[in-house]
């Protein structure tokens, strides 16, 4: 992901004129529109460094002392972005460029979760939303109780122990031990979602979720409508997947344990939120084990591969499609693994500090292929903030943030077998039928399995930012969904002392995930843009752009663009067509889905 909530600056440093200039008194503005967006752009460019300064020192060493600092600078931001949204007002109905008319409409929508105008309410807002991030990042799960504090253990050890575990009952206490933690959250969400949504309301919008839908260039309910259509495109690919995993499942743990036409138990999965499957893919999913390619985790451990090399072999694929090394203070300043003696915010992030070339990357990397994909993902982010570091602030973000997810993902399309056998970390396979059906399977337990959780949080974000789902009923309505789009069930009954969606890093992060499950349907457009500019001929599946400067060029013209213009142009302009469309990704793994097809006859799919 993107660091959090930090895309935008802290403001008042620049004092008294600018406070007055943005109480939002609607009478005759002072300035032009274009000396206002001028103005808006410096002051934000430097204010921005506090807040994510302070940000990065409170997700890295989590203190009462460093989140109080955080959530006074963030108290700032949010009183000038208020401001200056308030501001922007007196624009409004004056004929405008589409640059100024862009910028304006940038600004309105900066932040991901507003506050009211209230000081107080603004301060508590900032404070829970500081604290949610903080009680994330500290917790922790004693595996042998909590008078064993060496057994205690955060999400990312957790994580890991779930993907290499296949006792039924070690992880159902896991998975039971992460979610929870989310309890803790639960009165301090539902507080902070009413403040956030307060404020939502006051700059027009009719809720949070209307605010996080109006950032694609249409208007929010046509956007609703095209997320609904890529949905709906790609569901038969899940639940091909879903069926045929339920069935190996089922042989692993026993039919009683996963029953044919039921959801399956979401702690089987080997990650902690069953949204990305790649972890049972050696051991349960893989197609062909006789001809089986075993995955880079053992290889980076014999190896000795740390985190620096991890880093800088995700490095090497970016120069070699043209980009620039990465500066000496990206190695310097960045947090690659958790450090022993503080507590963190493990989830894995990447932070543009100072609008120029202060990137960072904020992980706790383990040495396993899993770990390797997201580095190559985070450095998708780092890159685009290097490439449109020259645009004016409101223009440095994603064409629109589901873009900036995929940027590293579709480099990571290209991490191939091929080339990871290229880098020493998996032995070559003979090209067979067998062998493509074995690498399909791999991917789509990554790609295809994560659509509907892509889709499911905000899903349910939406209807609590509308309303529709009250505190009351968080979890029930956490599970329906889980059930319906997933077809998961827990594995243990869970109820409304629990909150189960805070022990996903975005809900307490108040980080909006649609973008991942856009990200995921568009980077696969994106990788055949860049393959057909590489001059690759063949199946898409064995594309890999490695050193084409061909490629890099259009990719980099794509990043430079940023958010200066609708995204519909930028797509246009690498792909050739203006709509997000999934037709690529089914056609990507046609193999896969004709085998899958086959083998799921007889097999009674789906679930009640
Ligand atoms: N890049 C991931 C995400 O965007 C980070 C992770 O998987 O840890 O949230
Ligand atoms: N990185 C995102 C997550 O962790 C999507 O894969 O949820
Ligand atoms: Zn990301």
């Amino acid at each position: 992901m993107l660091a959090p909530l930090i895309r935008c600056a802290a403001l008042f440093a620049a004092g008294a004129a600018l406070l007055a200039a943005c109480t939002g008194r609607q009478s005759a503005p002072t300035e032009t529109a274009d000396q206002f967006v001028a103005r808006v752009n410096r002051e934000m460019t430097g204010l921005s460094r506090e807040l994510n300064e302070t940000g990065w020192i409170q997700a890295t060493y989590i203190t009462a002392d460093s989140q109080s600092l955080s959530a006074r600078a963030l108290d700032r931001y949010l009183a000038y972005f208020s401001s200056a949204v308030k501001a922007s007002r007196a624009y409004d109905g004056q004929q405008l460029s589409p640059q100024t008319a862009r910028a304006l409409q940038k600004l309105r929508l900066g932040v991901s979760a507003p506050a009211p105008e209230d000081p107080a309410k603004r301060a508590e807002l900032t404070r829970l939303s500081t604290r949610l991030e903080a009680t994330y990042g500290e917790a922790k799960f004693c595996v042998d109780g909590a008078d064993h504090p060496d057994s205690c253990k955060g999400v990312d050890d957790l994580g890991e122990i779930l993907a290499t575990t296949r006792d039924y009952a070690r992880l159902e206490k896991i998975w039971t031990g992460w979610h929870d933690q989310g309890a803790q959250m639960r009165e301090d969400y539902a507080r902070f979602i009413g403040l956030a949504n307060e404020g939502a309301k006051e700059l027009g919008f009719a809720d949070l979720g209307a605010m996080w839908r109006s950032g694609y260039d249409m208007p929010a309910d046509e956007f609703t409508a095209v997320a609904e259509k890529l949905w709906n495109q790609v569901k038969p690919l899940y639940e091909a997947l879903h069926c045929y995993a339920g069935a190996k499942l089922a042989a692993k743990y026993g039919a009683d344990k996963v029953k044919a036409g039921e959801p399956i138990p979401a702690h089987l999965f080997g990650n902690m939120w069953a949204q990305q499957w790649n972890r049972i893919y050696d051991d349960i999913l893989m197609p062909y084990p006789s001809v089986r390619v075993e995955s880079a985790d053992r290889a980076l451990k014999a190896q000795h591969w740390d985190a620096v090399r991890m880093t800088k072999s995700a490095e090497s694929f970016y120069t070699s499609l043209g980009f620039q090394t990465l500066p000496a203070s990206f190695w310097e300043r960045s947090m690659l693994v958790r450090p022993r003696d503080r507590e963190v915010v493990c989830h894995a992030s990447a932070w543009d500090i100072d609008t120029q070339d202060d990137v960072r990357i904020k992980m706790c990397m383990k040495q396993t292929e899993e770990d390797l994909f997201t580095i190559y993902h985070e450095l998708g982010h780092v890159y685009y903030y290097l490439s449109y570091k020259t645009l004016p602030y409101l223009f440095q973000d994603g064409a629109h943030d589901g873009f900036h997810e995929a940027i590293g993902d579709t480099v990571n399309l290209s991490v191939t077998p091929a080339y990871l056998t290229q880098i020493g970390l998996a032995r070559a396979a003979k090209p067979s039928r067998e062998a493509v059906l074995n690498a399909q399977m791999k991917l789509a337990a990554e790609k295809i399995a994560f659509l509907p959780f892509g889709k499911v949080v905000d899903e349910w974000r939406w209807k609590v930012f509308s309303g529709e789902i009250k505190p009351a009923d968080y979890n029930r309505s956490w599970w329906e969904l889980r059930r319906k789009y997933q077809g998961i069930a827990p594995p243990v009954v869970r109820d409304e002392t629990q909150f189960d969606a805070g022990a996903k890093y975005h809900v307490p992060g108040n980080t909006p995930y649609t973008r991942y499950f856009l990200s995921f349907i568009l980077q696969f457009q994106l990788h055949k843009a860049l393959c057909d500019a590489a001059g690759f001929k063949g199946p898409l599946h064995e594309c890999s752009v490695f050193g084409s400067k061909e490629a890099g060029a259009k990719f980099q013209q794509m990043l430079a663009a940023g958010a200066s213009e609708p995204w519909q142009d930028t797509l246009e302009k690498l792909t050739g067509k203006r709509e997000m469309d999934a037709a690529v990704i089914i056609e990507y793994f046609q193999p896969l889905m004709q085998w899958l097809a086959e083998q799921n006859k007889g097999r009674s799919c789906g679930w009640t």
